[in-house]
């Protein structure tokens, strides 16, 4: 099988009904894959079961409730190649604003919910020699962007566990990486995209000049989950236009 395609193999892509995570379902599928898709809506699975006859199932689940997991587990194949939690999101403010039902909330989102699935699918991982387990972190979990602390504590967590879990998983094939997208034109973010002073900032601190497109993240995602990858594990990509490295803008 070329290093490049993933025929045979199963896929399973939370929050694959839109954005980044429905542009991995469109790029996985593209390379030959089946993919299980998760979301909340069935709309939305429905929509990705239409664009993709036969080449993807869905299952309506909350990955934040044990019940949710639950049915994903439930509906999951004896053997998963590849696990790509990308469900999350976040509710902004200050610390002083969060009460601590709402810093939970975005904490089980982000990161105990990959751990419990990651957790309860470690058998069907295993079964399939080498696996590829693919966290969606943030930016926001490596430098700090006023995103709130939940969030930003959230994806630095899911980036340090995706070393953890790296070590202690190698020696059953399964590899365990993390994508950090910067600014990435999907609903999550159209609010904040929409209003042009904050666009401007965004924009100056990008030494590529644009957000992403969702492609441009899951081509990333997609990349790991590949036998072309295999020898990586434990790291976190920024997929940002180099915004993370910048430290002033370039003047000639
Ligand atoms: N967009 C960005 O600029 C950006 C930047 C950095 C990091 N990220 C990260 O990238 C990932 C994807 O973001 P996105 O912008 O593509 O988000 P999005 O457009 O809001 O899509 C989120 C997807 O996740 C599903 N979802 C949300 N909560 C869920 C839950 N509790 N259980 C199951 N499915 C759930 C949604 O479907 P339902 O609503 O039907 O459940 C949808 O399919 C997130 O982890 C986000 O933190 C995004």
């Amino acid at each position: 099988m070329s290093s490049w395609r993933l025929d045979g193999k199963t896929a399973l892509v939370t929050g694959g009904s839109k954005g980044i995570g429905r542009a991995v379902v469109d790029e996985l599928v593209a390379l030959g894959a089946h993919v299980i898709v998760v979301a909340r809506s069935q709309a939305g699975i429905d929509e990705t079961l239409a664009a993709h006859p036969g080449k993807v199932t869905g299952i309506a689940a909350d990955v934040t409730s044990a019940a949710g997991r639950a049915r994903i587990v439930g509906a999951a194949p004896a053997t998963l190649d590849v696990l790509v939690h990308n469900a999350g999101g976040n509710i902004r403010r200050p610390l002083t604003g969060y009460d601590d039902e709402t810093i939970a909330q975005i904490v089980s989102l982000n990161l105990l919910s990959p751990l419990s699935l990651s957790r309860e699918l470690h058998g069907r991982l295993v079964a399939a020699g080498q696996a590829s387990v693919i966290h969606v972190g943030s930016v926001a979990g490596i430098i700090a962007l006023g995103t709130g602390v939940a969030y930003g504590a959230a994806k630095a967590g899911l980036a340090q566990a995706t070393r953890t879990l790296a070590l202690e998983w190698a020696s059953t094939g399964i590899r365990v990486n993390t994508v950090a997208p910067w600014y990435t034109r999907t609903d999550l973010v159209a609010p904040v995209l929409a209003q042009p002073k904050r666009l401007e900032a965004i924009l100056a601190r990008t030494p590529l000049g644009r957000v992403a497109e969702p492609v441009e993240v899951a081509r990333a995602i997609v990349f790991l989950a590949l036998p072309a990858a295999s020898y990586i594990t434990g790291q976190c990509l920024a997929v940002d236009g180099g915004m993370s490295i910048q430290g002033l803008p370039y003047a000639p």
